[in-house]
């Protein structure tokens, strides 16, 4: 018996050989197609090869196609389960042909591969083509030698594909397979209800045509192919079986589901065992590609699908968590031909256990109230719309979920009843918003939200992604379009772009339009918590409301964040180690050319310490670990250690980013939404700049990280060779030379001290009395000085106290101008005569105000440089004075 997994390779294999390029699936969320919930189909990456707005190396390609069919237009959710082929999730195996070959090639294809390759006998087959094909009846005809009665004409627009309301589309013709008489059903091309003995297997399409608007369609300029088989069903058929979920993949995760709950795999229990299977796939697919649970958009989604496996996992009889324990069986069987599985095991076991233990809490209880209010109505009553809102709003019970249980009744709901609740509710919530930003520009972006919707953020996984304009806002009004020349803010319903938010700023780049115009953008902003919003210009054309654009961030630049960002949460972790668990933040700010963290901390942070910082975060970037994200409750993700920002308000969960551990260990644990690199590698280099404070007991540090770390040092490097240079030594010497020059500069500034020392007092040498005068009695020695530093005056006044033992001693000197004066008393004399009186009197002479000290040294200043004699003389006198007094 063939596997799926062999299967898969047999079919990409065959036309790997026929000279397909084998293109690997793109993620379920579409990147380049925003009007779309999920990938629903193996063309969904090609669409712009074949409108011809896109051109690749190739003209033939395979593909085996990651798909969800759940919550948009194609929602096969509520089937699941009760039908033998109906999936959340499923892959479409898919050969294309773009203006390469066309109807003959692809039936011939086909038919060797089905008929030769996985030998399917032909009498089992039966074709179906679009009425007026007439080519594509010939071909079946000729090539497969089909009698008439098995290629069936078919009117309807089962056989004339369309991608949506717009886009490729062409007639198809599609490859049936008979299971047999013992299976009731009638052969293809009548109703599509009729039994499951006849089962579509593949679906060719002629993809012709574009269609532009409801009732206009342009054919393509080349012809193209676009086929599609589901694997499920292959398999199902070449493992001789008539229901997919009989299948190897399924097989074994219902055989696990069993065996984890206890529960028999067949029997009255089936259906559930089918549902978690099916689930699971889905919940694993998209946690991998980077959906998680929330309350909006695609995480939505997700959570309706979860919630539904955990009902159905909760009627297998199982009051424990169980289907995050099937994983280990779904990563066995598909972890080789999707890698991805194995990457985010981690991160998918813990969403799905954390959503099933959470969940877990109401279930029961919105459960038991169902029952209760069940048993009020009467039998095939509908179950009244407050009811379902409330096991909606109180209990989280989405409404396909109620549907489900209400579906064993023969029951529905009353929509429009449950539709009035929540609009009820939504009102209330506008009435009692308090914004955070100025009143009337926030209930603008309030209403917005309600209209349009969350913002669906891309930019964790892709800097390039479609999206649909749903506002434009110039000049706070919404406008329907803008022309070139124009600023303008633009929501998108899904965007790369990232809004500033914890410190981070927003992303820039650029939003096109097939049709010529580009809206350059300066800056990204979040309102109301997720409408992200693009601030900027119409450079050319005109953008309006609803156009499909295609969004640019610009990446080199969104690079430099996420290493920002990243070297901020490494850095955190370190100060925490070496200064201490009182090490908080403060304040952050993440921009491409650099970073600053302020936080807590007494006192600044040495210089020994910034380096001990520095080493050990670029320790950690050279491990090169993994950065790993997880979404949790915040009570939860703090018990394990995570960091939070005191007094911040998080949501139901938050997102936990880990990085720079190593083999189980711990290092950086953050609440974080920002952006951050892969691995931590990437940041490359590390180097603090600067640290300051900025206010009592917070301290800041600014830092570069890659090239602008190495840029920095290149520069310090470049400023240590010149000095090398003039020092004419090598950049190693430097430190000691200048050390040496330092000292030399120390001894040759003692040196000239003790020189004008000697010149103040005027001795030549020790032995010669230093000239004075005799004013009343007294000894007064008198110095003019000019060009001598002031705060050497005192020294000198010093020295030459002693010199003549009992006196007064007056030192003026005239320096850039100004005069500045000092005059000392020896001790023997203060009781009678004070330096401050006498300074008094110089700086008046000098023009100047005052003058202070003590009785034995005083001193002052004065602006008018060219009485310098004059205060001397002016001292003399007041001691001719005083002394004749005395
Ligand atoms: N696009 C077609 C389908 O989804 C064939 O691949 O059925």
């Amino acid at each position: 018996m063939k596997t799926s997994n062999d299967i898969r390779d047999a079919f990409v294999d065959f036309f790997a050989r026929h000279d397909h390029e084998v293109v690997p699936s793109s993620p379920l969320v579409p990147h380049s197609d925003p009007t779309l919930l999920f990938v629903n189909a193996g063309m969904v990456q090609f669409k712009n090869v074949f409108t011809g707005l896109e051109t690749r190396p190739y003209a033939r390609a395979v593909t085996a196609q990651k798909c969800v069919r759940a919550g948009g237009k194609h929602n096969d959710l509520d089937n699941v389960g009760y039908t033998t082929r109906h999936h959340t999730f499923f892959e479409m195996l898919g050969n294309f042909s773009f203006g390469d070959y066309f109807k003959d090639v692809a039936i011939e294809l086909a038919w060797t591969l089905i008929t030769k390759e996985f030998q399917i006998p032909a009498d089992r087959l039966w074709i179906t083509v679009y009425h007026t094909d007439d080519e594509a009846f010939d071909l079946w005809r000729r090539i497969a030698g089909l009698p008439q009665d098995r290629v069936i004409r078919v009117a309807t627009s089962d056989n004339f594909w369309s991608m949506g309301d717009t886009g490729p589309c062409g007639p198809c013709t599609e490859i049936f397979y008979d299971h047999g008489p013992e299976i009731p059903g009638d052969p293809p091309g009548g109703s599509r209800e009729c039994g499951d003995r006849f089962v579509e297997i593949w679906n060719l399409v002629f993809t012709q045509y574009d269609q532009t608007g409801p009732d206009e369609r342009v054919p393509l300029a080349h012809p193209s192919v676009d086929t599609g088989m589901g694997l499920e069903r292959l398999a199902a058929v070449l493992q001789g079986v008539h229901d997919n979920y009989d299948t190897d993949i399924f097989r074994s995760l219902i055989l696990a589901s069993a065996e984890v709950t206890g529960s028999p795999p067949n029997g009255e229990h089936a259906v559930s065992h089918r549902v978690v299977a099916d689930h699971l796939r889905a919940v694993c697919f998209l946690i991998a590609d980077g959906v998680l649970p929330s309350n909006e958009g695609r995480g939505y989604v997700l959570r309706r699908i979860m919630r539904r496996g955990m009902r159905h996992v909760h009627m297998l009889g199982c009051q424990e968590p169980a289907m995050y324990r099937l994983i280990p069986t779904l990563v066995a069987q598909m972890g080789q031909p999707y890698p991805e599985l194995i990457r985010a095991q981690p991160l998918i076991t813990e969403t799905l256990k954390l959503e099933e233990t959470r969940f877990k809490q109401t279930l029961d209880r919105g459960l038991k109230l169902l029952e209760e209010e069940m048993a009020k109505l009467a039998p095939s009553a509908a179950l009244p719309g407050e009811v379902a809102f409330k096991l909606y709003d109180t209990f989280g019970f989405p409404i396909d979920l109620t549907e489900d249980v209400l579906r064993a009744e023969g029951r529905g709901v009353d929509k429009a009843g449950f539709e009035s609740a929540m609009e009820r509710q939504r009102a209330e919530a506008r009435a009692s918003w308090v914004g955070s930003g100025g009143a009337a520009t926030e209930t603008v972006w309030l209403e917005m939200r309600e209209r349009v919707g969350a913002t669906e953020f891309l930019g964790y996984d892709t800097e390039v992604a479609e999206g649909e304009i749903v506002a434009i806002l110039k000049d706070d009004e919404q406008v329907e379009r803008i022309a070139a020349g124009e600023s303008a803010a633009v929501v998108t319903n899904q965007t790369p772009f990232y809004g500033e938010a914890g410190g981070q700023v927003g992303d820039t780049g650029v939003i096109f339009t097939g049709e010529g115009a580009e809206f350059a953008v300066d800056d990204t902003k979040k309102h109301v918590g997720d409408v992200q919003v693009h601030l900027g210009r119409l450079n050319a054309g005109v953008l309006k409301l609803h156009d499909i654009v295609e969004m640019r961030v610009e990446g080199e630049r969104r690079r430099k964040l996420r290493a920002n960002h990243s070297a901020t949460h490494l850095m955190h972790e370190a100060l925490r180690r070496h200064l201490g668990k009182h090490v908080a933040q403060k304040g952050s700010l993440v921009a491409p050319d650099r970073l600053r963290f302020d936080f807590s901390h007494p006192k600044a942070v040495t210089g020994e310490e910034i380096r001990a910082i520095e080493a050990a975060v670029n320790e950690r970037i050279r491990r090169n670990g993994e950065v790993v994200t997880h979404f949790m409750v915040p009570d939860d993700a703090i018990a394990a250690g995570a960091l939070a920002l005191f007094g911040e308000k998080y949501g139901e969960e938050v997102r936990v980013v880990n990085m720079g551990g190593d083999q189980g260990e711990r290092f950086s644990v953050e609440f974080c939404g920002g952006t951050h690199v892969r691995r931590t590698g990437d940041i490359g280099l590390f180097k603090i700049v600067a640290e300051s404070a900025v206010a009592a007991g917070v301290r800041r540090i600014e830092a570069l990280s890659g090239a602008a770390a190495v840029d920095h040092m290149e520069e310090q490097d470049r400023r240590l060779r010149e000095a090398a240079a003039v020092l004419k030594v090598a950049p190693g010497d430097v430190p000691e030379r200048v050390a040496a020059l330092a000292g030399e500069r120390k001894r040759l500034e003692r040196e000239l001290a003790e020189a004008r020392r000697e010149l103040a007092s005027g001795a030549r040498g020790p032995a010669e009395a230093p000239p004075f005068k005799e004013v009343g009695g007294v000894k007064y020695a008198a110095r003019r000085l000019d060009g001598v530093p002031p705060k050497e005056l005192k020294p000198m006044a010093d020295e030459i106290k002693k010199q003549i033992g009992s006196g007064v001693v007056a030192i003026v000197t005239a320096t850039d101008g100004k005069a500045s004066l000092v005059v000392a008393v020896t001790d023997d004399l203060t009781a009678r005569l004070d330096a401050v009186e006498f300074v008094r009197a110089g700086a008046h002479a000098l023009g100047g105000k005052g003058g202070g000290g003590r009785p034995d040294m005083a001193q002052a200043g004065g602006p008018d440089a060219a009485a310098a004699d004059k205060a001397l003389a002016a001292i003399e006198e007041a001691l001719a004075a005083k002394a004749k007094a005395a």
